[in-house]
């Protein structure tokens, strides 16, 4: 691995552990948090966008430190102008990283435009499409139950049961299909089709074991 991508990744690992801290109480110091959300992301992110590279090509280092960089600035669910920090963070550090400076601003452009929204960005900007779809590929079929469910203890003002769970599956469904719909690459688009099937699957046999009608 380049000097620069595992600086980046320990910055990141850093960065989200101290922010799962804070989330996860109890954890003995030292111990790992029960749950790293940010961090399990950008590792999906990362395993999107490799084979999303394959598929349709593009520059792995700048979509390497750009998967790395996106969120840095979102270490948990927080994190207010967190693509324009990451841009603005990538333009002042990535040189002395050791990254090609040759690259950077494919970099900044790509960190800083990830949260547009979809079909914002131009076809001459090929690696910050690749980190676009992969960014958000991630979320949309059995690892965003994962995500959700793994990650709902953080916000307990927001009671759950198995028929909201239930409910929250299918109310995300719908706008999925849309949203996928919209991803610039044509693999990327596959994936998602897929992935939403599966967690349409689940949804239904939840759905069917608790007898609720998942028209109402
Ligand atoms: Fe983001
Ligand atoms: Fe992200």
């Amino acid at each position: 691995m380049t000097d620069w991508l595992a600086r980046l990744r320990d910055d990141l690992i850093a960065i989200t552990t101290d922010a799962a801290r804070v989330i996860w109480r109890g954890v003995p110091d030292g111990a790992p948090p029960y749950f790293n959300y940010r961090l399990e992301h950008v590792r999906q992110v990362e395993r999107d966008a490799l084979r999303l590279l394959d598929r349709v090509g593009g520059d792995r280092d700048v979509v390497l430190a750009s998967v790395w960089l996106h969120d840095r600035f979102k270490p948990q669910h927080i994190g207010d102008h967190h693509a324009a920090r990451a841009g603005e963070w990538a333009r002042a550090n990535l040189a002395a990283y050791g990254f090609p400076p040759e690259k950077i601003a494919r970099v900044i452009f790509a960190v800083a435009n990830h949260s547009r929204a979809p079909g914002a960005l131009p076809d001459d900007a090929p690696d910050a499409r690749v980190l676009w779809d992969a960014d958000k590929v991630g979320k949309v079929g059995a690892l965003e139950i994962v995500m959700f469910l793994a990650g709902n203890p953080a916000f307990p003002h927001k009671p759950n049961t198995f028929a909201t769970i239930a409910q929250h599956g299918f109310d995300k469904v719908d706008g999925d299909e849309l949203f996928i719909a919209q991803f610039y690459f044509a693999p990327t688009r596959e994936w998602a089709r897929e992935r939403l099937a599966a967690k349409r699957a689940f949804y239904t046999a939840l759905a069917r074991e608790i007898g609720l009608d998942q028209n109402g």
